[in-house]
């Protein structure tokens, strides 16, 4: 798949796309990430790409026709499944959220900042809003990230073994269960018996046993769901 973003900060992001599971994402050919400075889409000569919003209101706006220069640009080159505009008011992001987006060719993704951008993006070009969190953040580049890294580790073959996508906490509203490794006693902490007993059919027992009552504890409102 490939994932366009467009953002004022593109030096923010780009240690980001190009570090672990979202570089080896891409070496292997499964994942291609473009950052697109919007500035570069200015037609004004100090590259400004937001102004003063009507009304009076405080703030600062972007502007439609950088944006609209750069998605255009883009949708010249190829066709894209999703525009998606990060923003604290878009629909929640979560796993279903990320496996649906895994299974698109090709998206944009268009990074907030200011105050917001000219409802008219909104309006004409976007085509899912998207918010990480009911909280605030000063731009829209830690969203980007956050669904670009989500998205791509659940392409097939990303993450080696393909089963550990599939079991991943989340992946059917429910939390993990707990897990160990070696030594078997340290400190004299121990790992659950059970888990040294080689009884496969116990141990995928009571592993669910604990993701339920991990969900039930922590999150019991994924179980409402
Ligand atoms: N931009 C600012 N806050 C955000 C949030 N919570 N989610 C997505 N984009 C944002």
């Amino acid at each position: 798949m490939r994932i366009d973003i467009i953002t004022v900060l593109p030096e923010m992001l780009e240690g980001f796309i190009n570090e672990s599971i979202l570089a080896r994402a891409q070496k292997k050919g499964l994942a291609e990430i473009h950052l697109h400075n919007l500035r570069d889409y200015s037609t004004n000569k100090w590259r400004r790409v937001d102004d003063y919003p009507y009304g009076g209101f405080a703030g600062m706006v972007m502007q439609c026709e950088p944006i609209d220069r750069c998605i255009s640009q883009l949708k010249a080159e190829r066709d894209y499944d999703e525009v998606i505009f990060t923003s604290p008011d878009g629909e929640q992001f979560d796993q279903h959220v990320a496996n649906d987006l895994s299974m698109k060719g090709n998206i944009i993704i268009l990074c907030g900042h200011y105050k917001g951008i000219d409802q008219r993006v909104r309006d004409h070009l976007i085509t899912r809003e998207i918010s990480i969190g009911d909280y605030v953040l000063t731009g829209g580049e830690l969203a980007a990230a956050i669904i670009a890294d989500a998205v791509v580790r659940v392409v097939p073959g990303v993450i080696g073994d393909e089963q550990s996508a599939l079991s991943d906490c989340f992946q059917d509203d429910m939390l993990s269960a707990p897990i160990y490794t070696r030594p078997a006693e340290y400190k004299g902490w121990k790992v659950p018996e059970i888990l040294l007993s080689g009884n496969e059919a116990k141990i995928k027992n009571w592993e669910m046993e604990q993701a339920m009552e991990r969900t039930q504890r922590l999150r019991p409102d994924l179980l409402e769901k």
